[in-house]
């Protein structure tokens, strides 16, 4: 997940862009660049870190041009030095990409047969390489990016310039967002609406598989054909409720749109980009006070945690609501990665059992706000019995926060909504990792395994973007939906929680009958529940519960169930099992949760916004439950 910006008009280029990547190094900051024209060429400055390292090197260069392209940069392909920062140039053509080209391993290939030479190692260079060739051919840069782009197979926002085209900018997207702002003089384009506010308030939306041509002020829309098409502007009323909004109708809306940047911002602290390996970073088990976590040592720290962890004997997830469905997913991924034996727990329930804590156990309690009643009272009985406790919560120096021997962060933002959406997939993305460093501390993570988890993890927030596109679906599916007596969701393994969460938070969204289920117990109560009159939300992602997941499928399928599926890539068989089949990225199965996450959530919205209910503090409901 990066963040682009392309800028047309009188003004330098470079202070456009720079100012518009600020507003988006929240998208990635481990390197950044633009390129802008100076006496007809494309100079092209980058710098690997920070934001504030690209100004430094900027400080000292002038530019002559009017237009320019720039990106800040979340890697996924290649580690984060100067070489793989983007733009990346070829000939007179630059480029900057937001997303991930699934096929281009087949595509460098190929390009390196015809005798292209790369200078990167990452994905987005070949889109450069491609459109220069393209134009070598005798093509315009409009005609290049028009041939090249059914080449391309994945997710991705390009912006493409070539010195020939001084006043023109091609963009052109499926999946992580593009949005173009111009006014009388100048046009922006950017990956959201923050970059372009200060310059117009007027918008379009960039819809996937629509192209963009900006020659000088003027800007015009074509299908991936080549074939003009009209859009409608969009005027971005900005009062100070929807700036706190950012333009979303609902805290929720955006709060879900947030995601891949929560989960970047979660899971960034906590990997090594370099050697693509885990390592928690200042956890801090034994440190007295929060207070104190930033001064420590972090290689000494991580060794303190690694020491801790395989010591651990069992490990208990204790949480309430939504944070309990994300200690049900750590169970499976903590389990499953390390072969230590876990337990979950509701709060309420934990409390009172009276539980049996071994020596050398870990609990590991979760809470958005970190005053749960019951998560915090769970918290002290587990450190009254001596054992370590883990705190992840979305509020430093929360009591949880303050009270725990050590402390990870869901680092997600202020979650205005009572129903809560990022802290979930934040902590998912979390567990990820505490889950790698457990088997790691274990000896149970051979190091080309954690390298393809890791790898895994990090393209997440692209994948995220993509999966958001399914807003438009749901916007559409709502009206009907809300129709239905019931929901079921149902999933097998780590997408299980999932299922629950679904229908959670179709519950205290739309306040309708929702049921959570495992998939494999239909046969044990739930099948009498089916009919035509009943939703069934089918969690199928391609892992190894597949086969039976569609065995489940087919039977609720035979007693007339309405079916919404959620499975992996084109699957023909789930569509046509379904009434409507959602294709998520295909992933490993740690991360088909979050993906998961987002249709359910937006089911959910658009069901309870098309019954007018009140999306960001329904009923009988509070965003903390500070009593029992
Ligand atoms: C979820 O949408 C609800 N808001 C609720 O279940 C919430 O997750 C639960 O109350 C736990 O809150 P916490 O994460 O702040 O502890």
């Amino acid at each position: 997940m990066c963040g682009i910006v392309g800028y047309c008009g009188p003004e330098n280029p470079v202070d456009v862009i720079v100012q518009g990547l600020k507003t988006l190094e929240y998208r990635g900051y481990d390197s950044a660049g633009v390129a802008v024209l100076n006496q007809g060429k494309f100079k092209r400055i980058r710098a690997e870190g920070k934001l504030s390292h690209l100004e430094q090197k900027l400080a000292n260069e002038t530019f002559d041009g009017h237009l320019g392209v720039g990106h800040t940069r979340w890697a996924t392909h290649g580690p984060p030095v100067e070489k793989n920062a983007h733009p990346h140039a070829v000939g007179s053509t630059s480029i900057v990409h937001n997303g991930i080209i699934e096929n281009y391993a087949t595509l460098k290939a190929e390009l390196i047969d015809e005798g292209a030479v790369f200078t990167s190692d990452t994905d987005s260079e070949l889109i450069a390489h491609l459109v220069d060739k393209a134009i070598a051919g005798g093509k315009d840069l409009f005609h290049a990016v028009i041939e090249i782009i059914p080449k391309l197979e994945g997710a991705y926002s390009v912006l493409a310039v070539n010195e020939a085209y001084p006043e023109e900018i091609m963009a052109f997207k499926s999946g992580p967002p593009l949005v173009v702002g111009r006014n009388d003089k100048e046009v922006v384009v950017a990956s959201d609406l923050a970059a372009i506010m200060p310059y117009t308030n007027k918008v379009f939306f960039l819809q996937d598989e629509e192209v963009l041509h900006v020659i000088g002020t003027k800007i015009e829309f074509f299908d991936q054909k080549g074939q003009k098409i009209s859009k409608k502007e969009t005027v971005i009323d900005w009062s100070p409720e929807l700036i706190e909004k950012q333009g979303y109708d609902h805290f929720m809306l955006k709060e879900i749109y947030e995601q891949p940047r929560s989960v970047a911002m979660a899971m960034n602290p906590h990997i090594d980009l370099e050697s693509k390996t885990v390592r928690l970073n200042k956890v801090g088990f034994g440190v007295g006070h929060v207070e104190e976590l930033e001064r420590l040592d972090s290689a000494a720290d991580w060794q303190n945690t690694l020491n801790i962890f395989k010591s651990v004997k069992r490990v208990f997830m204790v949480a309430c609501g939504t944070s309990y469905y994300a200690g049900m997913v750590g169970e499976y991924l903590i389990e499953q990665l390390s072969r230590t034996p876990v337990e979950c727990d509701i709060a309420s329930e934990f409390r009172y059992r009276h539980p049996v804590i071994p020596e050398n156990s870990l609990v590991i309690v979760i809470s958005q706000s970190g005053e749960t009643a019951d998560t915090l009272a769970a918290l002290r009985l587990a450190r009254e019995a001596g054992a370590q406790v883990l705190s992840i919560c979305n509020v430093k120096n929360s009591s949880m926060d303050r009270e725990a021997d050590g402390h990870l962060y869901m680092n997600a933002g202020v979650e205005v909504g009572v129903a809560s959406t990022k802290a979930l997939s934040s902590t998912m993305a979390l567990l990820n990792c505490v889950a790698m460093a457990m088997a790691k501390a274990k000896g149970q993570l051979p190091e080309d395994q954690e390298a393809e988890l890791v790898e895994s993890l990090l393209a997440t927030p692209s994948h995220m973007e993509s999966v958001l596109a399914y807003d438009s679906f749901f916007a559409e599916a709502a009206s009907t939906l809300k129709d239905f007596r019931g929901f079921l969701y149902m999933g097998r393994g780590v997408n299980y929680p999932v299922a629950l969460e679904g229908a959670l938070k179709m519950k205290e969204l739309a306040y309708m009958h929702a049921e959570g289920y495992a998939a494999g117990e239909m046969k044990h109560g739930p099948l009498a529940l089916i009919d035509e009159s009943m939703a069934i939300i089918m969690l199928a992602p391609s892992d190894e519960l597949y086969d039976k997941t569609v065995s489940n499928l087919e039977e609720a399928k035979a007693r007339g169930g309405k079916i919404i599926s959620i499975g992996s890539g084109k699957n023909e068989k789930l569509a046509a099992l379904s009434d409507h089949y959602l294709a998520l990225p295909e992933v490993s199965w740690t991360i088909n949760p979050i993906l998961e996450l987002i249709p359910v959530q937006l089911m959910s919205y658009h069901v309870a916004h098309s019954l007018g209910k009140d999306i960001d503090q329904p009923r009988n409901l509070a965003k903390s439950v500070t009593v029992e």
